[in-house]
């Protein structure tokens, strides 16, 4: 087994390990402290009513006295609530601007990496911008590797856009959501010293697959992230036992969505993941199933029974064709 697939699935945003994500479960906490206190006081109120001014024996068969307008009160239920509403936007404004990372201008003596996210349906496409200050030039998808803030500050600027329709990325321990919107770019900025891997979830509806649009961010000691950098801006490798297996996938339509990157590589595609490494990537389909050897034969056969709707369509290939196809993607580390 690569890996154990189900090893760290804690997507709590009690478990926080960025500033940001622990400024807003302190917000979560709060809020949910006051309106906790909101609501065992009306329920108490509510409770004590109830049974206080039960049905009993008739008291003098006359009514309590009746209030039509009193000003004491109605000052006090109308400026109680505004106070509390009040407190809440003052903390929450508060948050806002803890968990807001201004991704333009880098904090001194740090190293930031930057990446462009894009979302489609539904997967998610890292364009490596630069690291450190220095620009980086490869393609990965639905595994973002990051590095952690161990020596000092490796900040996380990430620019996010939409190839298709609005995204949401959401990893709740290291940063709070935000929106990938088609036309419009947004940022998000997180920094944590936590190495490990941290799960996330597409968190706006964006189609038939959208549960299973799977985020894995692995956040890797600064030496292990930077061979993990070197290793993905190498070409693809050209293993020659494989030369039917990639003569097979050149020959296909594979490459007008999918990219190999070498030089004076034909497959070019920027509509799906890119495979130069795509056996560095521990899981396939965004996140859904283990980068297995039958996982990766299956989805090639027939990606619609994986994933139903996904735009990638079963081709029909012979099963020695799809062998082949295999053994050639299997190549590439
Ligand atoms: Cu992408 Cu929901």
């Amino acid at each position: 087994m690569r890996f154990a697939f189900l090893a760290a699935e804690n997507l709590s945003i009690f478990d926080p390990v960025s500033p940001s994500a622990e400024s807003i479960r302190s917000l979560t906490y709060f809020v949910l402290a006051v309106t906790a206190v909101i609501f065992l006081l009306v329920e108490g109120i509510l409770l004590y009513s109830v049974y206080r001014f039960r049905h009993g024996p008739p008291k003098g068969g006359s009514e309590p006295p009746q209030v039509y307008g009193s000003k004491p009160i109605e000052i006090a239920w109308t400026s109680a609530p505004g106070l509390v509403v009040f407190v809440l936007i003052l903390v929450i404004t508060r948050t806002l601007w803890e968990v807001k990372v201004d991704t333009s201008k880098a904090p001194k003596d740090s190293r930031p990496l930057r990446v462009t996210v894009i979302g489609h349906q539904w997967w998610w496409e890292y364009v490596y911008e630069s690291y450190d200050g220095k620009k980086l030039d490869f393609i990965t998808a639905n595994e973002l590797h990051v590095p952690a803030s161990n020596d000092q500050h490796r900040p996380v600027f990430l620019t996010l856009q939409s190839a298709d329709v609005c995204h949401s990325f959401w990893v709740p321990r290291l940063a709070g959501k935000m929106d990938l919107i088609p036309g419009r770019t947004n940022t998000l900025g997180f920094e944590t010293s936590q190495t490990g891997l941290f799960l996330g979830q597409c968190a706006e509806f964006c189609g038939t697959q959208h549960a299973k649009m799977l985020l894995r961010v692995y956040v890797d000691t600064p030496e292990v992230f930077e061979r993990w950098l070197k290793d993905q801006e190498k070409p693809a490798v050209d293993d020659p036992k494989v030369a039917k297996g990639k003569k097979a996938f050149f020959s296909r339509s594979c490459i007008n969505c999918h990219r190999v990157r070498f030089p004076g590589s034909t497959a070019d595609g920027t509509y799906a993941p890119d495979l130069t490494h795509l056996m560095s990537r521990q899981t396939l389909a965004s996140g859904m199933i283990p980068n297995t050897r039958e996982n990766l034969r299956a989805w090639i056969d027939d990606p619609q029974k994986i994933k139903p709707g996904c735009l990638m369509p079963a081709f029909g290939l012979s099963p020695t064709e799809l062998d082949l196809i295999v053994d050639y993607l299997w190549t590439l580390e």
